[in-house]
């Protein structure tokens, strides 16, 4: 029989991540800052989801039917009792890539998303995902696809070349993570004999010194496998040109707007390339790129200028948070490119009510700011995962109750779990961050218990802290002021 993990690590489960860069109501602002149309996502697609998170949320907080496969057996189970507790009807499949590439019982799809796949698969795996978007991918259809890229990763790709040697050779009967932890005091010890390679490449230290500690699942998963395969922009595009697709967008906000990350030599530099594809290319040296969140189009089609900001004025955006990154406040106090209405845009922002780009022109208009500068402020704070793309308020209404029973297990289950650290919200059609005291304290008051005493008692029972000098009473103020009132709003409690 044939071994269906064909080299993937199938040992030990990944871990139970939420990712946003698969929430397909994150491309529209995406697409249209680009000039580019965008349709409704009626069906959508995640290969290789995992543990599920990501689509069980995506699936509770939105309309969209969601179709996904996945071989691990423990994987597709964990997924289902998540659907199950929403009581949403995903189609989880317990397929191989090949496997699921053969079915005749899938709709058309207008989304697909992978991440965390595409670099850590055979070229066979790589062949079948194409051949499945060929297949079922609508003509104006989008895919989002994540990748290990090159010349990012050209200094580091030695090392885990190092550890797996190290690995493949240890005893037969060492399980995975024995396997990685002795693989990993090896390159210990190794650096501490300061080699040329580690004195010629100095991030190398501090790479290892921040993976050396890693959970062993994710590690198993992100370098342990048979196959992992960086690449080059140009090769994903040779890799996806016989699915029929082409490159629309980066899925990152921050690749929206040069003048956040590139210096002006560099933009200039950058400006001269007319090839769009070599622009992107010769990009990812300017930022000496290491990871690549990108989406790609059955059917480009691009919008007029008119079309663009009448599209963009549609389009409802909110608030998760105004604390933008230290980084980002140093970029808009001293760089004269910097978004000019920012501050206008977080203002108006602040009561985490969602709000069409068109009603901040109104409410900015006033301030002398235009549709321009609001769209750049969008993106920018958007960039910094502070702000979401938000569905309309019926669409939300209806989907309330999906979320609440998926939230409502999620947090039931913190009691005695801490792997599950987003939550579903039917506004923004996917999971926020909300961390396991975070959960302790809502399940304190979903049991009536509204004095922040009684949250710190249940957090502190669950974790098996002591009430004082654990920091629970500070993260329960902390709750009290500024979380609860976000999670309100953003309906997950
Ligand atoms: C690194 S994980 C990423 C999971 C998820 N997308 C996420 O980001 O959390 C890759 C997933 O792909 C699945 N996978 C790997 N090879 C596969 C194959 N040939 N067929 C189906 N699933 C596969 C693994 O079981 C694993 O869950």
């Amino acid at each position: 029989m044939p071994d269906r993990t064909d080299g993937y690590v199938t040992a030990v489960d990944y871990t139970h991540g939420y990712y946003s860069g698969l929430n397909p109501l994150r491309a529209r602002l995406a697409f249209l800052n680009a000039g580019l149309r965008i349709g409704p996502v009626e069906t959508a697609c995640e290969l290789g989801f995992g543990q599920g998170v990501s689509i069980a949320c995506h699936a509770a907080a939105s309309p969209t039917r969601w179709h996904g496969n996945d071989f691990n057996a423990d994987h597709v189970r964990f997924a289902r009792a998540l659907a199950a507790a929403s009581g949403t009807d995903i189609g989880l499949h317990q397929d191989t890539f090949e496997e699921f590439a053969a079915r005749s019982d899938l709709p058309a799809f207008d989304y697909i998303g992978l991440h965390g796949v595409w670099s850590w698969i055979s070229d066979r795996n790589r062949a079948a995902i194409v051949a499945f978007v060929r297949r079922t991918l609508k003509p104006s259809g989008i895919v989002y696809v994540s990748y290990n890229a090159f010349p990012g990763w050209a200094s580091l790709t030695p090392i885990r070349h190092l550890l797996v040697e190290h690995a493949s050779r240890a005893e037969a009967s060492l399980g995975i993570v024995q396997r990685i932890d002795d693989a990993v005091a090896f390159f210990d010890k190794l650096l501490a004999a300061q080699p040329a390679y580690a004195q010629d490449n100095p991030q190398v230290a501090d790479w290892f010194a921040a993976l050396k500690d890693g959970d062993r699942r994710y590690l198993a998963h992100e370098y342990f496998h048979d196959h992992w395969a960086p690449m080059y922009f140009a090769e994903l595009a040779r890799w996806l040109a016989p699915a029929g697709l082409s490159y629309a967008c980066s899925a990152a906000f921050v690749e929206h707007m040069d003048v956040a990350s590139l210096s002006e030599i560099q933009c200039k530099t950058l400006l001269e390339i007319h090839d769009p594809l070599l622009r992107e290319s010769t990009r990812d040296f300017m930022v000496n790129r290491g990871f690549r969140q990108d989406y790609w189009v059955k059917q480009q089609r691009t919008l007029s200028g008119p079309q663009r900001l009448a599209a963009l004025r549609a389009e409802r955006v909110v608030l998760a948070s105004p604390e933008l990154p230290s980084k980002v406040r140093a970029f808009l106090a001293l760089n004269k490119a910097a978004p000019r209405a920012c501050g206008a845009v977080l203002e108006v922002l602040a009561d985490h009510k969602a709000r069409t780009l068109g009603e901040i022109e109104q409410a900015l208009r006033p301030k002398g700011h235009d549709l321009a500068q609001i769209v750049d402020a969008v993106v920018l704070i958007a960039s910094c995962g502070n702000l979401m793309a938000a569905q309309d308020d019926a669409v939300a209404a209806r989907l309330r109750s999906r979320t609440d029973r998926l939230n409502a297990y999620l947090i039931e289950r913190a009691r005695i779990h801490g792997d599950v650290e987003h939550l579903a919200s039917p506004v923004i059609g996917g999971g926020l961050e909300v961390g396991r005291k975070e959960q302790l304290f809502l399940s304190a008051l979903k049991q009536g218990k509204t004095r922040t005493e009684d949250w710190v008692e249940e957090a502190a029972k669950c974790l098996g802290l002591p009430i004082d000098d654990s920091g629970l009473k500070e993260a329960a103020s902390a709750f009290a002021t500024d979380t609860l009132p976000l999670l309100r709003a953003f309906q997950i409690f």
